[in-house]
């Protein structure tokens, strides 16, 4: 709780806050890289040149303002998952807290001038801790429970046994841990952070895969998608790293399985609904299922733009025979290349029609794939009588606090 004379402090100060917002996040960030330039080596690169990221974080505290001044109703438990999963997949240490709480406050003051007084500054520091000591206890928990020691390290090396070509741009990597020592289970739908140092000395940098395959193998599965710049932008600095420079025998550094969302929720019929290369969890929902509950009633519904774009389809039919109640619903941008070579599954032309997904009124959904695309099935499903609580969704991106709407 905040105190009562730093709730008004705040509630007073929260527009100028707000309006400055981006000001306030870029001169933080120039700040703490300036001081911390090992840092750039744990922030995503790419999301700082966009934007897309950067804006979370600050975003983040203002909410959570608004939240302890009476000023919103945002449930907070599923942010905070969310964001402590992602920062345990990247090693945040508590210690890092501190210096991030320091050049914030220090960019507000910046940015504020003299407004920000000694008793604002103060008011503000409180909010910060408040959801600095929620997040760092969260964290605490998680890599308590993924074994990680007491400032250990969450890097582990993993070798590499198999490269698969999946299409013309995803592969998939088959990885067990380097040292020999027992392959960690996880739920499917969680990922694994990994980290590569770039070449031409670019450094680090880390990307979140989700595991592809079932957990309780004798190995890991991640399948990435090579991501192409558009409109003169550059390749994606990871995925294109992975596919041009990684090979059967080197090793990568991944971190334990994390993330908050299941791809087999609840009990009962369950529909997984993906696009491109969201699939990934749904594949580990699958394998897992064959294993441990092959009688449950599951539909797929995967949009791809072309059936030879559609990755890991040369395993579905082998699932299909795994999983009697299994009922496959695809839709393919471009039909023409949609033999399906063994695969009984009914395919339509152009985008998912959420109207047209077969649901179940006791259904848990999983959805995973491009924003947009969530916002459409989603909404579609919500009209349709499923409640809210039981569509769980994967971003594969910042999932900033606008994505917990989608
Ligand atoms: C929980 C989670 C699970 C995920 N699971 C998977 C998975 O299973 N499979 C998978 O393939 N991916 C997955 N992802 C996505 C993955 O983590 C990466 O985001 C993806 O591989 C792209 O990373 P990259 O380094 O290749 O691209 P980045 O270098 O991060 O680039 C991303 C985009 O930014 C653009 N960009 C960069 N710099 C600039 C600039 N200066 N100007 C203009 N544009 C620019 C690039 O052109 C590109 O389009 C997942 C993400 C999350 C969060
Ligand atoms: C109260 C303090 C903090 C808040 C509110 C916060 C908030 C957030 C949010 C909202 C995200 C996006 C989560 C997502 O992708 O879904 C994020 C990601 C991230 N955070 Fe934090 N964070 C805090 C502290 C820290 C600290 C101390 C560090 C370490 C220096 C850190 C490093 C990162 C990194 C590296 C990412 C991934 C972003 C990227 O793509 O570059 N954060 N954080």
């Amino acid at each position: 709780m905040l105190s009562e004379s730093s709730a008004a402090v705040v509630a007073a100060t929260l527009p100028a806050v707000q309006a400055n917002g981006e000001a306030i996040t870029d001169r933080f960030y120039q700040r703490m890289f300036d001081a911390h330039p090992e840092l750039l080596n744990i922030f995503n690169r790419s999301n700082q040149a966009t934007g897309q990221q950067k804006a979370a974080l600050a975003a983040a505290v203002v909410a959570y303002a608004e939240q302890l001044t009476g000023g919103s109703s945002v449930p907070w438990g599923p942010i905070l998952d969310r964001i402590a999963h992602k920062h345990v997949s990247l090693g945040i240490t508590a210690t890092q807290y501190t210096i991030v709480g320091r050049h914030l406050m220090a960019a507000v003051g910046e940015v504020l001038g003299e407004a920000v007084t000694p008793e604002v500054a103060a008011a503000w520091d409180e909010v910060y801790w408040l959801l600095a000591c929620e997040l760092i206890a969260r964290e605490a928990r998680l890599y308590t429970e993924a074994g990680v020691p007491e400032n250990g390290s969450v890097w582990r090396d993993w070798r590499v046994t198999g490269k698969v070509r999946e299409t013309a741009d995803v592969v998939s990597f088959t990885l067990v841990p380097a040292d020999g020592g027992p392959v960690p289970g996880f739920t499917p739908g969680q990922y694994t952070s990994v980290a590569v140092d770039l070449d031409g000395g670019r450094g680090q940098q880390i990307r979140q895969y989700s595991l592809s395959n079932r957990p309780g193998g004798d190995h890991w599965r991640i399948t990435v998608k090579r991501v192409r710049g558009v409109d003169g932008g550059p390749d994606g600095m990871v995925s294109t790293f992975l596919h041009e420079r990684v090979e059967v025998g080197d090793t990568l550094r991944l971190s334990p399985p994390f993330g908050e969302v299941s791809a087999v929720p609840g009990e009962g019929p369950l529909v997984l609904v993906s696009a491109g290369i969201g699939l990934t969890p749904a594949m580990a929902a699958l394998e897992h299922l064959a294993v441990t509950e092959p009688e449950r009633p599951v539909v797929l519904v995967h949009a791809d733009r072309a059936g030879t774009a559609h990755a890991m389809r040369d395993d579905l039919p082998r699932l299909q025979e795994k999983l009697p109640n299994l009922r496959m619903r695809l839709w393919y941008e471009d039909v023409t290349d949609s033999q399906l070579l063994g695969l009984t599954a009914e395919v339509a032309s152009g985008r998912v029609d959420p109207e047209l997904i077969p649901v179940n009124p006791d259904a848990h959904v999983h959805l995973c794939g491009p924003v947009p695309f969530m916002n459409i099935v989603r909404g579609g499903l919500l009209r349709r009588g499923v409640p809210s609580e039981r569509i769980a969704y994967e971003v594969f991106g910042p999932g900033m606090l606008r994505d917990e709407r989608v």
